[in-house]
């Protein structure tokens, strides 16, 4: 199987490279930050504070998630809703960011992701994959930019989509969630030993998407 683990911060452009990889690989992606976003959804829609770790740990043996492919396009269907067209709304980023940082929340999704690694030829795009996830995959990156530069790409692809948030908003979301990501206890946003590095801050998402492309054609030759 060819599993590409591709990890780094918020705003990197981690899914966009992903998403180009697999297309050109002809293999499937995996989008691992929709299945917490889509667990902090079902805590939020059930008025579970997504800190409470005892009453989440409760709901979530109630959780069926189910991912399918349809026209391509990944969506996450939770107790037989599709939940995707809500799991991008800004007050989501951050109760994913909660939610993803307490360990029975992890366990579950690690294992789902694993099982799907096992059987699929995948990309996948999180915090943890290189280091936690799949620590055997064939290609790992690390990819990551400024922090301004990630709030400058977010904020343009939320106005893009009719918000009406400030760059400042923005940059204190990226900057509060780097810091979440990376000082939970368990799992935390770093980079693998053997990843490759890529700062993609002065580079175009072409140029980005021709560099991973290029290295794992070479590793997997
Ligand atoms: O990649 P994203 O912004 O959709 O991820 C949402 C949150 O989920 C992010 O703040 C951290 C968490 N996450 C994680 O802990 N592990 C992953 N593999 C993917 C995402």
């Amino acid at each position: 199987m060819i599993n590409i683990a591709i990890d780094g911060p918020a705003g990197a452009g981690k899914s966009t490279i992903a998403k180009a990889v697999a297309k050109r690989l002809g293999i499937i992606y995996l989008d691992t930050g929709a299945m917490y976003r889509s667990v902090a959804y079902f805590m939020l829609r059930r008025g579970i504070p997504v800190t409470d770790e005892e009453r989440v740990a409760e709901a979530l043996g109630e959780l069926v998630m189910d991912i399918r492919y349809e026209d391509g396009a990944q969506q996450i269907y939770v107790c037989g809703e599709n939940v995707t067209p809500y799991l991008r709304e800004p007050h989501m980023s951050k109760a994913a960011s909660d939610v993803s940082a307490l360990p029975v929340v992890r366990y579950k999704m690690v294992e789902l992701q694993r099982e799907f690694a096992k059987t699929h030829d995948v990309v996948l795009d999180g915090r943890d994959i290189g280091t936690f996830v799949l620590p055997d995959a064939n290609c790992k990156f690390f990819m990551t930019a400024s922090p301004e530069e990630r709030a400058k790409r977010r904020h343009l692809e939320l106005v893009e989509k009719g918000s009406d948030c400030t760059f400042e908003e923005v940059l204190d979301d990226i900057n509060k969630r780097d810091y979440n990501d990376s000082h939970r206890a368990v799992a935390p946003l770093k980079a693998a030993e053997d990843a490759v590095y890529v700062d993609t801050t002065h580079m175009s998402v072409e140029e980005v998407i021709e560099r991973v492309t290029d290295i794992v054609r070479e590793k997997n030759k």
